[in-house]
């Protein structure tokens, strides 16, 4: 069953490029409430756990690296049928495939570039979520 939660990360070259108000303002006026945010910066090790899934992949070392070189904003974001309707919003990891209007397609530079994350399932949404914010940052 869809949750109404899902988690997302603007990613270091979103803050490099000063778009952090400009997507914030993609993700308010598509109906989303924020109900945790913070910027932060990730570790080496924290960021290969949170891409483990990607381990063996060829781009992982080069994922480690983008996403720790600076820092990025994390938020937990609520609406109805979160996680779908919020990769329909970003659009296409490959911003040569995202739809015109979509935040990849605005904001990423490349596949590995991309601008932002949102979870791929409900399930990932919750472990992802819980990675970045304890219970009392969420409200
Ligand atoms: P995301 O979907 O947030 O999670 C996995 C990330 O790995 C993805 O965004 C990109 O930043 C990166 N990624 C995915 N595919 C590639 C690729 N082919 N080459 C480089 N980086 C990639």
């Amino acid at each position: 069953m869809a949750t109404n939660r899902t988690f997302t990360m603007l990613k270091p070259d979103s803050l490099e490029k000063g778009n952090t108000g400009a997507i914030l303002e993609k993700i308010n006026a598509a109906g989303f409430k924020i109900v945790a945010m913070k910027q932060t910066r990730m570790s080496k090790a924290e960021a290969k756990a949170f891409y483990a899934v990607h381990s063996e992949r060829p781009f992982f070392g080069e994922l480690v690296l983008y996403m720790t070189r600076g820092p990025i904003v994390a938020a937990i974001l609520e609406k109805e049928n979160a996680v779908e309707d919020f990769r329909t919003l970003i659009g296409a990891t490959n911003p040569d495939e995202a739809a015109e209007g979509t935040i990849r397609k605005l904001y990423a530079a490349s596949i590995g570039e991309n601008a932002v994350h949102g979870s791929d399932s409900d399930e990932n949404a919750a472990i992802e979520g819980s990675f970045h914010f304890s219970g009392r940052e969420i409200f």
